[in-house]
């Protein structure tokens, strides 16, 4: 998969044992970001709680990792039954690495997610001002309709492909072997 991140940068699914990372990166979200991504007011510890469901059945996190810690992410959620076909994603990215084309490349794995989940109604919450997300939300406006104040997306086509199952694997494979050079990188060359 061909990707532009910023130096020292990685996409990979969160793995249940990273509800922890995950938190440590909500938390870590400015106030207005933090505002947006919530769409309002939330307390350090609705962000706890909500990190700690990250590894529930029915929820997948992609992750943007910059030396090996995450600076953004992409959380989509079934909505009702696991197998459901109606779903939610919602992005943050901290401050830092926003607009730097992150949450383009998350949007892309999570719809490619979504559709070989059998996602077929893809819901974005965003505030009305939020621009920077209906912007890249409209990026893929060949795959997503919106609706009015919230973003709502429909995934389409809304069936898996044998090419959309490979591609997402491709991803998930490219994305672990880099983990471990990753990792092993860092051990090898501590700072
Ligand atoms: C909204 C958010 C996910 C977007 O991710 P991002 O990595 O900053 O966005 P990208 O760099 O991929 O840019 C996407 C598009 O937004 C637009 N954009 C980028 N920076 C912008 C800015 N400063 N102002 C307005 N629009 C902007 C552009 O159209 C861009 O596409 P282009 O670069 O191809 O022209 C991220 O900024 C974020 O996490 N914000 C805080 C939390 C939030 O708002 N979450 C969304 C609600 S769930």
């Amino acid at each position: 998969m061909h990707e532009h991140l910023p130096d020292g940068g990685m996409i990979r699914k969160l793995w249940i044992s990273e509800t922890d990372a995950y938190r440590g990166h909500l938390l870590r979200l400015d106030r207005e970001s933090r505002h947006r991504r919530f769409s309002g007011t939330v307390s350090d510890e609705f962000i706890a709680q909500h990190a700690g469901t990250a590894g529930e059945l029915g929820v997948l996190v992609h992750g943007f990792f910059v030396d090996g810690t995450l600076r953004g992410a992409a959380e989509l959620r079934s909505l009702g039954s696991v197998f459901a076909r109606e779903g939610e994603a919602a992005f943050s990215i901290e401050q830092p690495w926003q607009s730097h084309g992150v949450g383009t490349l998350l949007l892309e794995r999570t719809l490619l997610s979504a559709r070989n989940r059998g996602i077929k109604s893809l819901q974005m919450h965003c505030l009305t001002e939020n621009q920077r997300m209906q912007q890249l939300a409209r990026k893929f406006d060949a795959e997503l309709s919106f609706d009015f104040g919230s973003v709502v997306g429909e995934v389409d086509p809304p069936r898996s492909t044998p090419l959309s199952l490979m591609r997402e694997a491709a991803a998930d494979a490219h994305s672990m072997a880099t983990a471990i050079l990753d990792v092993q990188s860092r051990l090898f060359n501590p700072v």
